[in-house]
């Protein structure tokens, strides 16, 4: 983490809790994180809670994002829903290209620049997921995916457009499965990651461009990773959805400069 990055930390509570399971986990996170003011902390529910638990982050240090959002303003997409919509809901962040979403839902890189654009184009904050799988990694291919996924992803983009977007690293083979990268190799593919941002968009915008780390992020484990130099800040899955686990990963120490 450097100095000028503002570190973020985002839950990501993919298909759990009902809009009541919602309001709980919420009020229990609130009292948790006040002493957090310096931090970026994001939750994102399923799309049936945003609303209900909007009114109760008022006055908190807690933003509310969405978890996939769709590329057209409005229209007849059944079952999708447009960044205005999103917007029009209290979201300020939108996670976009999910592996879960382009393994299960055949989501593509172009896909992925078309929800970027559009989530830009409404001043939401777009968090775009990365990462190989393991097979990728076996056959030492994980920088070509990576850039890949990167260079089509955000493409056709001013250095303007591209201030407010967030990148997170997530090797599909660390999430949920309990096996989370080395903060060492972690930090170099963030580091390639920023490399790459730098040959698209110049080093002032790489430079300010916060990477987060996601992969079975966990109490235990954020304060090395935090602390390593490319790593701004973490996507959390699985242990987003517990109160204390998430307000500790949030309350991290790094033994770099804040
Ligand atoms: P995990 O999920 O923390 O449960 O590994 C991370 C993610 O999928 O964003």
């Amino acid at each position: 983490m450097h100095s000028k990055r503002k570190p973020v930390i985002a839950g990501n509570w993919k298909m759990f809790n009902t809009t009541g399971e919602a309001v709980e986990l919420v009020q229990a996170l609130i009292p948790l994180t006040a002493h957090l003011p310096e931090r970026e902390i994001v939750i994102c529910p399923p799309f049936t809670a945003l609303s209900t638990v909007k009114p109760l982050l008022a006055g908190s240090n807690i933003k509310l994002g969405a978890q996939n959002v769709h590329w057209e303003e409005k229209g007849a997409y059944t079952g999708e829903i447009s960044p205005a919509m999103l917007k029009d809901a209290g979201c300020e962040y939108i996670i976009i290209g999910h592996s879960e979403r382009r393994q299960y839902f055949a989501e593509t890189d172009e896909n992925v620049n078309r929800k970027l654009k559009a989530t830009l184009a409404v001043k939401l904050i777009p968090i775009i997921c990365v990462g190989e799988s393991l097979s990728e990694r076996e056959a030492g291919i994980t920088s070509t995916v990576i850039s890949r996924q990167i260079k089509i992803g955000l493409a056709d983009l001013s250095p303007e457009q591209a201030t407010s977007i967030i990148i997170a690293y997530e090797p599909i083979w660390a999430i949920g499965t309990g096996r989370t990268a080395t903060a060492g190799d972690a930090n170099a593919i963030c580091a390639f990651i920023r490399l790459t941002i730098t040959g698209m968009l110049g080093t002032s915008i790489a430079d300010s461009m916060r990477i987060q780390y996601g992969g079975s992020v966990k109490p235990d484990n954020i304060d090395e990773l935090i602390s390593s130099s490319d790593i701004d800040g973490a996507l959390v899955g699985g242990a987003s959805l517990k109160a204390t686990d998430f307000a500790r990963i949030a309350a991290f120490t790094a033994t770099t400069a804040k």
